[in-house]
């Protein structure tokens, strides 16, 4: 390990986030029902411009009256180049209450985004005296924003996650598909006349979990466009996953359990990771660091891979 120690990102279960629109109240109370470790309710681009007044007022009147439980509350504001942002803040921050937990922003590009939000948020709190330090969160869907992501990372205390959103970064990036997230027909690798599909989103997500780990900031995989497909979602999450992303959003409620399956380790791997630790533990008795599980070589590195497993399902139990 380097002298600098790699800080733990924040302890909260955080496998699925569950968007809404904000111009669709009616979702909110079937949202706090869901089984989403996240809510994030949309100002974005879910809702139309002549809507954003209205959906801003619905979703601080549901900040303060919808029964969210347990949840972490987040709401999707509007990005910093349209005229909305400002306003989202500083109505989100004036009038609702409490149980909001977080802002997520948009289209981040560099760090003075995230600075900008920060120094407001920051002011509002401060002069109405909230007890709560709001979060924040940001999704990297831009050219600029996959270049900039670790001083994004590494931007404000507040930050606690990132997500890739998928289609916006296609847009930005000029890449040729209309899909959002999973495979792509015309992205393959051709071996003796058979096509292999490969996976174009694999370098932006390992730069974010690579950004996101230096900085101690939870890394989630953002939204799967065609909520028809389980089986290309799953396919998604669990790449997410072995990446080692925490989560993957849900536009629609029946992609929640694909994620919470996914994204909470089964009681194979967790009996297979306490072995480990079992094993390395005997090892260490005997005066070794290495030793054999199952046929294959285990030592120090795999107490901390073990580790990484073990500590997930408690985080999960307990949350
Ligand atoms: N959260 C909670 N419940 C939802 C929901 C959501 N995001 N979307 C739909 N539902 C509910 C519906 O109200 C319906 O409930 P009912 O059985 O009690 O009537 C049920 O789930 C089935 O909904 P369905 O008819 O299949 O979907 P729809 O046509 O109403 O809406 C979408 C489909 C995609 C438009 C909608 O899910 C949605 O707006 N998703 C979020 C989009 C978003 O926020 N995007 C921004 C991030 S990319
Ligand atoms: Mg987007």
């Amino acid at each position: 390990m380097s002298f600098r120690i790699q800080p733990q990102p924040p302890a909260r279960p955080n496998r699925c986030q569950l968007f809404g629109p904000g111009s669709r109240p009616a979702l909110f109370e079937k949202m706090a029902a869901s089984a989403a470790d996240v809510v994030n309710l949309d100002l974005e681009d879910s809702v139309a411009p002549d809507d954003k007044d209205a959906a801003r007022k619905n979703i601080i009147e549901a900040i303060n009256d919808v029964d969210w439980g347990n949840k972490h509350v987040s709401v999707r504001i509007n990005g910093l180049d349209t005229p909305w942002w400002y306003r989202d803040v500083v109505d989100l921050l004036e009038q609702a209450g409490e149980r909001l937990d977080q802002i997520m922003i948009p289209k981040v590009g560099c760090a003075a985004d995230v600075y900008a939000v920060d120094a407001l948020v920051t002011a509002i709190e401060a002069a109405r005296g909230r007890g709560k330090r709001i979060s924040l969160e940001v999704i990297i869907e831009s050219a600029a924003g996959v270049t900039h992501v670790e001083e994004i990372a590494a931007s404000s205390p507040r930050l606690q996650a990132m997500s890739l959103g998928a289609a916006d970064f296609a847009a930005s990036m000029g890449m040729q598909t209309t899909g959002i997230g999973g495979t792509q027909e015309n992205y393959y690798m051709l071996h003796e006349g058979q096509k292999y599909w490969s996976d174009p989103w694999h370098w932006v997500q390992t730069a974010i979990v690579a950004a996101c780990r230096t900085h101690g900031i939870l890394p989630v995989d953002g939204p799967f466009g065609d909520f028809s497909d389980d089986e290309g979602y799953i396919a998604q999450a669990r790449r997410s996953a072995t990446l080692g992303m925490v989560g993957k959003w849900a536009i629609h409620p029946k992609q929640i359990a694909l994620a919470n399956q996914v994204f909470t380790p089964s009681e194979e791997q967790i009996r297979e990771a306490r072995e480990i630790l079992a094993a390395m533990e005997q090892a260490k008795a005997n005066g070794e660091g290495a030793t054999v599980y199952k046929g294959r070589l285990v030592d120090i590195a795999s107490i901390k891979q073990a580790e990484v497993i073990v500590k997930q399902a408690e985080m999960i139990e307990a949350g």
